[in-house]
């Protein structure tokens, strides 16, 4: 797919003998919200992990839009860009956590400005103008000033986001960013990814929130033993599955 923001393909990634995943191809489209669903040890961080060269494949390709960020040769050999290839690569996309790894010594403020002037050598004064606007859209307005742990979980994931977003990335990545969050914490950070759908803002989202899954992706993907099981739109893999394992991973949450 030409026009993909990220592609994937034929991705494999053993740690050891523990094959984690197997020949995973995915392509995502310009403002298209992708959510990730699947048991627990099925491979779904290590994908991201591989989406965003945390991790290196052992066999596949991985794109952002027209960069090709690793591919393998006809020996089967992996090979990533390097150097301002990759910083370009690394750009396009960002990555939210379960848990907010915020940098605990700076405030809300600095945590969002630092990698834009650090990384992307862009003008303080403009990254301090974007940062507050993304903090206001987060809803942390006066939050500013604090550091991690002055703030509610809920408030340090948001503040995870604006400086995810702070980067102008094309695709943003979630690895389950409400898991670690109280229940009562839960609804604020959806809401604001809901938000970033809305503005067609391109996402793949792993999550255990099945509601919320149903109700913002565009396409639902169910990993399982490293393997994309079964694809869909949601309102499809949700309400008639067609492979038994999804079945039985969905009936244990309609319970
Ligand atoms: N860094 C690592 N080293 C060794 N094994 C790992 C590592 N990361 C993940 N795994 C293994 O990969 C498998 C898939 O894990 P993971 O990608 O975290 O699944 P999920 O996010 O779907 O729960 C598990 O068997 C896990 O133990
Ligand atoms: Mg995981």
């Amino acid at each position: 797919m030409a026009d993909a923001v990220f592609s994937m393909e034929h991705v494999s990634k053993a740690f050891g003998d523990n094959v984690v995943l197997r020949d995973i191809s995915l392509a995502v489209e310009p403002g298209e919200v992708v959510a990730i669903i699947g048991p627990s040890g099925g491979g779904k961080s290590t994908m991201l992990r591989c989406a965003t060269t945390l991790e290196q494949i052992d066999a596949g390709t991985l794109s952002y839009g027209d960069l090709v960020v690793a591919s393998t040769d006809a020996d089967g050999q992996v090979s990533y860009v390097r150097g301002d290839t990759m910083r370009r690569a690394k750009s396009r996309f960002g990555l939210v956590f379960q848990s907010y790894n915020l940098f605990p010594h700076m405030t809300v403020l600095r945590n969002i400005m630092d990698a834009p002037i650090v990384v992307q050598k862009r003008d303080r004064s403009e990254v301090e103008q974007q940062a507050r606007s993304l903090i206001a859209k987060m809803g942390l307005t006066g939050c500013e000033d604090k550091v991690p742990c002055q703030l509610s979980g809920g408030q340090q994931q948001r503040a995870s986001i604006a400086r995810a977003l702070a980067l102008n990335p094309d695709i943003l990545f979630f690895d389950e960013p409400t898991s670690a969050l109280d229940p009562e914490l839960t609804g604020e950070v959806l809401k604001v990814i809901r938000q970033l759908a809305a503005e067609d803002i391109t996402m793949i989202i792993v999550t255990h929130e099945m509601a919320f899954a149903r109700d913002v992706a565009d396409r639902v993907v169910f990993m399982d033993g490293g393997m994309i099981v079964e694809e869909g739109a949601p309102a499809e893999v949700f309400g008639n599955p067609r492979q038994e394992r999804t079945r039985a991973f969905l009936a244990r949450y309609s319970g």
